[in-house]
């Protein structure tokens, strides 16, 4: 599995007396040879020997032999593989994935965004160069979309022929099961398969790392639906993804500020006007997901909505799964109930700029939304209501220092007693009315840390990387927690995993804000280990199978480091147990990566 080149090279770049001296210090040299008492046995006299030349170890009591990667299998009780990539790191020599070590769905994503990145210049070749694009081109015109947008966007055109891409796929060597599975093409009833965008101005929606994972596409007259996305796939899913981060990526990451607008259009006119933080989901609703996603680029975000319900109510929400993730969030309103692409194409950006400048933070927003129209003096009941809305706005906030100064503002606002409002939140605040409190999830008690796992919050903390293994199968169950049960806790072989995957089993992975609370639960240092893999997860066609194989893999080299000495002692071997050795063997060799 691993290259034989790559293991010579490796070879050749190990001292194999400097590694052994790190283990056993008291290393010395006896003629052309090295020695010491021997670190896998009991002894008095020294018969472990190291021969420089042939870069091989032996001892002559306990028989122990081998070359570099036999030693530290042995010292650090790791599996050949393991061995290979501990020695590829010390001596800097890259282990090159090879396409047949890759799993069948790490195969299937790849082939899926090489098809997606062909789509992408196919269709904005179109665009720019064919002749049945001419509506688009004018439509595109029309709607004051500029040809440096047209670029930096990558826009495309679908022709309404509707096999003209998956043609193209197939003579490139393209299956058409790839297009599918992609998303990007269908095939109905047995029917062959077709080009899932036709006739439509496609829009390409990236990953924060810049690789095409699936397409937006509107309809270029009233005809329905206005836009139509392409399906979730082994790369795309939409409740992970935000259009328009990656193009705003570069000056995100410098001013840590977000703008979150709700569509493609609002997205593209903001950045044509200079608004480049813009981003916006894809017609749903912003997921913890998003938030988590976000938190990793930016502190603060004004959310945009234009000033109908439906919008107020998405808006609030939205700030709030904003909020919970951490970050700083206002609220800007587009004025007279126009989206942002429309205010900035008739009106220029000084009006927009002016509008996300005086946006106030979410809590402020939801205090002059209940006080809105009410008398300047407050009835005890609608004092008390009022209170209790905004507390459940508050209670939110994972950051304990803005609560109370948010409390502090609202006490004033109100003109009540501070010390009631503090108390009323450290009870837990009961749903109140209003737009935040209508979504899920809506009964949130203060964030605390969690009693489990506070106290080991030191001990282990800041180390920032999980072992490979671990990460495979946190990712999995990020995917798909309903799976958490199928791990044991022996299965895992870090701490953070184990504190990680606990938090996980104890939540409610139904409620679609299971994300937020696990980030909540975790102490900081696994917190950002979690979000990170929230976040990366990379999506796996079969999350269920490829669980299954991991931890088949995984119990089946641990119970093959229990057998070893059994197998490999001067001892008879109980029959039994050299069968399920074998074993054990040849079907690793087949799963191993
Ligand atoms: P809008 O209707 O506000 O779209 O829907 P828009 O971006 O302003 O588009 P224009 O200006 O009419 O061209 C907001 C978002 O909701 C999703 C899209 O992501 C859109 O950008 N949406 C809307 C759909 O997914 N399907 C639809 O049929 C409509
Ligand atoms: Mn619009």
């Amino acid at each position: 599995m691993i290259p034989p080149e790559t293991l010579d090279a490796i070879r050749d770049r190990v001292d194999l007396a400097e590694l052994v001296r790190e283990y056993v210090p008291r290393l010395r040299r006896a003629g052309r040879a090295w020695t010491a008492h021997c670190p896998f046995h009991r002894e008095r006299t020294p018969s472990f020997h190291v021969n420089p030349e042939r870069q091989t170890f032996h001892c002559y009591g306990c028989e122990a032999r081998g070359d570099a990667f036999e030693f530290v299998m042995k010292m650090e009780n790791l599996t050949f593989y393991e061995a290979v990539e501990r020695l590829a790191e010390r001596t800097g020599v890259k282990l090159a994935k090879r396409e047949s070590e890759l799993t069948p769905s790490d195969r299937e994503r790849l082939r899926i965004r090489e098809v997606l990145a062909l789509a992408e210049g196919f269709y904005h070749d179109a665009l720019l160069r064919s002749s049945e694009a001419a509506p688009a081109r004018e439509y595109l015109k029309r709607r004051g979309v500029s040809a440096e947008s047209v670029a930096a966007f990558k826009l495309g055109y679908a022709p309404r022929q509707s096999q003209s891409f998956l043609r193209e796929a197939q003579r490139k060597g393209f299956d058409a099961s790839v297009l599918v599975r992609g998303g990007i093409a269908s095939s109905r009833d047995g029917a062959p398969p077709r080009d899932f965008f036709y006739g439509r101005v496609l829009y390409p929606i990236h990953d924060a790392k810049g690789q095409v994972t699936a397409f937006g596409g509107r309809a270029l007259d009233d005809s329905h639906p206005k836009y139509l996305n392409s399906s979730e796939s082994p790369v795309f899913s939409k409740s992970r993804t935000l259009f328009g981060l990656y193009q705003g990526l570069p000056v995100i990451r410098k001013s840590r500020c977000a703008v979150l607008v709700e569509g493609y259009m609002d997205v593209i006119a903001c950045h044509q006007f200079g608004v480049v933080e813009a981003l916006a989901p894809l017609g749903t609703a912003l997921t913890p997901e998003h938030a988590v996603l976000l938190s990793r680029y930016a502190s603060k975000v004004a959310v945009v909505f234009d000033a109908d319900a439906a919008g107020l109510s998405a808006a609030v929400r939205g700030a709030e799964t904003l909020l919970q993730a951490g970050l700083e969030v206002r609220v800007a309103t587009v004025p007279e109930g126009k989206d942002p692409d429309e205010l900035l194409q008739r009106s220029g950006v000084e009006p927009f700029k002016k509008c996300l400048a005086e946006a106030p933070d979410l809590v402020e927003f939801r205090t002059g939304l209940a006080l809105k129209g009410r008398p300047a003096e407050l009835d005890p009941a609608t004092k008390s209501a009022i209170a209790r809305e905004v507390m459940t706005t508050i209670a939110q906030c994972p950051d304990e220092v803005l609560k109370a100064e948010w409390v502090r503002r609202l006490a004033q606002r109100l003109r009540t007693d501070e010390e009631a409002l503090l108390r009323q939140l450290h009870r837990g605040v009961p749903a109140g009315g209003g737009p935040g409190a209508a979504g899920a999830g809506a009964r949130r008690t203060p964030a605390r840390p969690h009693p489990d796992h506070g106290a080991s919050s030191d001990q282990k903390a800041g180390t920032g990387v999980l072992p490979p293994a671990d990460q495979q199968v946190l990712s999995l169950l990020m995917r798909q927690p309903g799976l958490v049960a199928r791990v044991a806790e022996t299965d895992w072989a870090s701490a953070e995993a184990v504190r990680i995957w606990k938090v996980l089993a104890g939540l409610d992975t139904t409620a679609p804000s299971w994300p937020s609370k696990l980030l909540e639960a975790l102490v900081p240092a696994d917190r950002a280990l979690a979000s990170g893999l929230l976040v990366d997860s990379s999506p796996s066609a079969d999350p269920e199978a490829d669980l299954t194989s991991l931890l088949e893999r995984r119990r089946g080299e641990k119970r093959l480091k229990e057998l070893e000495p059994l197998v490999k002692a001067d001892a008879p071997v109980d029959e039994g147990v050299a069968r399920e050795y074998r074993d054990l063997l040849a079907r690793l060799k087949g799963t191993r990566r």
